[in-house]
């Protein structure tokens, strides 16, 4: 006797995406193909799985996302240390340096795709979750930030989204960071004594993110905190100034935060997030900014580059409430049968159907009609095909139209070699 099966049940924090919602995720990802083609972005696919070292060295060893969020495991078969990728950017960089792609010119590429924390699961935040990834690899002006913001205000545009605002900084350039950093943990150890565990562990390690903190305790050594932005020279002042006007003509509103440093430590200069109340604490639906010692710092020679990557179950979720979604359709035509005759008849007119670019669903196995009717019903085609007797005998078929507006309940006679037509030209 076999022992029964416990069931299997999915990883915690990683999501089934079924039918009924699958249809939104692919209307989306159309949608963001064209927007991503209109400003000549083009795909790019790399592994899920890649050398833990490149994570830790390009995200930073003292992030959250390298101390406790990467799957990493050893490849039983060669020793290596592996890690599913927390997030793109490293990848593609590293893409970028293996293939030269950067030795000609510029480019614009982007990724869409399953990304993987370990983090603690709750809504909008997924141990496996899904990003849009964008880089602009090779870019140095300000003219590329602005577009990219600019980009991303269009697709709130176009998804109809209204609730999202964007916050912006400059994180400066590494000498300036420097200056800051060493008047930052100056001021950090005046205040010793209001840090928590997390920030006397990261005070000289990444003393910026003691800054990020939600602790309420902390929040007036915070406030108080010497500004990054007050350390930025002539040329990050003018880059970001740069950014701002652009912001300025495109119209597009934003908040200029001075905490904002992002959880990645690649990030200089311009740095922004656009963020949501609709979500609860987890409103962040995109993140982005420069990263221009990134591609020097895994080995490639050294480029400037900018970019951003949208959460898709934030923005799904925003994207659902702000305008929810109708049903979609299994298909738009439904055959039902009678006979083995039919059946067999139903399965050629369908082909004839599709070829003419309809939807078809065939009824499977039999079924009184009333049955067969109920499921048509249910697949929320506009027309039922009906094959019986008097149809494969006089080679015709009987058309019904299910739906409101669309001659609901009646039915009508058509031969066979029409029945294209007029379901194209009907409804
Ligand atoms: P990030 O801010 O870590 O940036 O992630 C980007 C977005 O992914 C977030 O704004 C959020 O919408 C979504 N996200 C993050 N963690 C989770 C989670 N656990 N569950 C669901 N959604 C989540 C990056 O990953 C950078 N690589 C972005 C970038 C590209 N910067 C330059 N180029």
């Amino acid at each position: 006797m076999t022992q029964a099966f416990q069931k299997v049940t999915a990883i915690r924090g990683m999501n089934d995406l079924l039918p009924g919602a699958s249809a939104r995720w692919e209307q989306f990802e159309a949608l963001v193909r064209d927007w991503l083609r209109s400003y000549g972005y083009r795909n790019v696919r790399t592994p899920v799985l890649e050398h833990t070292r490149l994570f830790a060295r390009g995200i930073g060893e003292v992030t959250d996302i390298v101390e406790k969020e990467m799957y990493t495991f050893t490849d039983a078969l060669n020793g290596d240390s592996l890690t599913l990728r927390p997030e793109m950017t490293a990848g593609i960089v590293r893409a970028s340096i293996e293939h030269n792609l950067l030795y000609d010119r510029p480019h614009r590429v982007y990724s869409i795709g399953p990304v993987f924390r370990h983090e603690r699961p709750q809504r909008g935040r997924y141990r496996q979750f899904h990003q849009i990834d964008v880089e602009a690899l090779g870019y140095a002006g300000p003219d590329v930030d602005a577009e990219l913001i600019v980009m991303l205000a269009r697709l709130w545009k176009l998804l109809g989204l209204t609730d999202v605002r964007l916050e912006l900084n400059s994180l400066g350039q590494p000498a300036e960071r420097a200056a800051h950093r060493a008047a930052l943990i100056a001021h950090l150890e005046r205040h010793q004594d209001v840090l928590d565990e997390d920030g006397k562990r990261r005070l000289y390690t990444n003393p910026l993110r003691v800054l990020d903190t939600k602790n309420p305790a902390m929040q007036e050594m915070a406030d108080s905190a010497p500004r990054l932005f007050d350390f930025l020279g002539d040329e990050s002042r003018a880059h970001f100034d740069g950014v701002c006007q652009r912001l300025a003509d495109a119209g597009i509103e934003y908040r200029l935060n001075p905490r904002l440093v992002r959880g990645l430590d690649y990030y200089n200069s311009t740095v922004f997030e656009w963020v949501t109340d609709r979500l609860g604490s987890q409103g962040t639906v995109c993140g982005g900014g420069r990263y221009d010692g990134l591609i020097e710092l895994l080995g490639g020679k050294p480029a400037p580059a900018v970019g951003f990557a949208i959460g898709v179950e934030r923005l799904i979720d925003l994207w659902e409430q702000t305008v929810p979604s109708e049903p979609v359709p299994e298909c738009e035509v439904y055959v039902v049968h009678q006979g083995d005759e039919a059946q067999r008849l139903a399965a050629q007119v369908a082909e004839t159907l599709r070829d003419a670019g309809l939807a078809v669903v065939v009824h499977a196995g039999s079924g009184s009609f009333k049955s067969q009717f109920k499921r048509a019903d249910a697949s929320g085609a506009r027309v039922a095909v009906i094959l019986g007797g008097d149809e494969v005998a006089n080679r015709t078929a009987s058309v019904k139209f299910l739906r409101e507006g669309d001659q609901e309940g009646s039915q009508q006679q058509v031969p066979l070699a029409q029945l294209a037509q007029v379901l194209n030209t009907k409804g």
